[in-house]
């Protein structure tokens, strides 16, 4: 066996995620190579999981006001490159006042093709294959006096951080961001322990599919030996920590190989890999995160259907 290549990221995070003394555990950002993110559009389509759809009917709703609540000379930039509804609502609400100029920030190049492609028609599309703070500097460097700044940052991915994380995350936002700019962040909000259960544990096992195609994707592109018929799909939820996580169990007592990580490990019968966490919020924890990261709340929009909410935050 071979250490893995230093400049294997992934290959790297996995020996380290998987070699944990207590809970193993998988960086969720690796759940969307081309066949996980093709799970999570239709994760987005079932009737269980309301959350994008949520997403999407508030921008359709607001997109108007929220445009009037900023200056004019508008730059976009959108921190994943986002589904083509909701971007292509906020351009189209942009283009009947000015030209719109939009900049998909994301690493992985087919979905900024894709995006690409979708919304060009409705604006100058810049594509940044970079890393989500890399690419608001460079957006933030490139623009003319005068022209301020909204950031996307939607369909709750920033609850995938833990809470101390998470308002680091958006106070490095900030930081990039100059007086009056502005950031749009979706939330899930904590509903029903029975709702959140079933939208991530679907009838359908589309949601299991996707969990387990980050064992797939280990196989394909680690030379791992996973076998995924021996791994099941679970979901907790801690209420207190108003966290839903996905996790994969061991079906049996088992040893996995995966060469290009360098690693060989053993499962016992019953353990887990933990493979995503996904925090929920109430609507006065978004207005304190705000706060703490520099901003000020200045909107939320909530949905009537979905617990769900978007957030205006200003730089004052
Ligand atoms: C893309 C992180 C918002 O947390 O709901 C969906 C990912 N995971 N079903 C979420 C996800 C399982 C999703 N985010």
């Amino acid at each position: 066996m071979h250490a893995p290549a230093p400049d294997n990221q992934f290959a790297l995070d996995v020996r380290a995620g998987l070699t944990q003394p207590e809970q193993k555990t998988l960086p969720c950002r690796y759940l969307y190579d081309d066949i996980g993110s093709t799970l999570f559009e239709a994760i987005t389509f079932l009737p269980e999981y309301g959350l994008t759809r949520a997403d999407t009917r508030i921008i359709e709703a607001h997109a108007d006001h929220l445009l009037d609540c900023l200056p004019p000379g508008l730059l976009i930039a959108e921190l994943g490159s986002g589904s083509g509804a909701k971007t292509r609502t906020i351009l189209q609400a942009v283009g009947q006042r000015q030209k719109a100029i939009y900049y998909p920030i994301d690493t992985s190049a087919a979905a900024l093709a894709r995006c690409a492609k979708e919304l060009s028609p409705l604006g100058t599309v810049v594509p940044l294959e970079m890393d989500y703070l890399d690419g608001l500097r460079a957006v933030a460097a490139a623009r003319a006096p005068g022209q301020r700044l909204l950031v996307l940052f939607l369909g709750s991915t920033i609850g995938n951080f833990e809470p101390g994380a998470a308002i680091d995350f958006v106070a490095s936002i900030r930081q990039e961001l100059a007086p009056r700019d502005a950031l749009l962040l979706g939330t899930d909000l904590v509903k029903p322990t029975a709702q959140l259960l079933d939208a991530y544990d679907d009838p359908t096992g589309v949601t299991a599919a996707f969990n387990l195609n980050l064992l797939g994707r280990i196989n394909r592109e680690l030379q791992g030996d996973f076998d995924l018929r021996q791994f099941a799909h679970v979901i907790r939820y801690h209420e207190e920590a108003q966290r839903i996580e996905m996790h994969l169990r061991s079906r049996v007592y088992q040893i996995v190989s995966i060469r290009r990580a360098d690693l060989i490990v053993d499962f016992g019968a019953g353990e887990t890999i933990c493979t995503e966490a996904c925090h929920k919020f109430y609507l006065e924890q978004v207005e304190t995160m705000a706060g703490a990261a520099g901003f000020r709340l200045e909107q939320q929009w909530v949905d009537e259907e979905w617990g769900f909410a978007e957030n205006l935050l200003i730089c004052p």
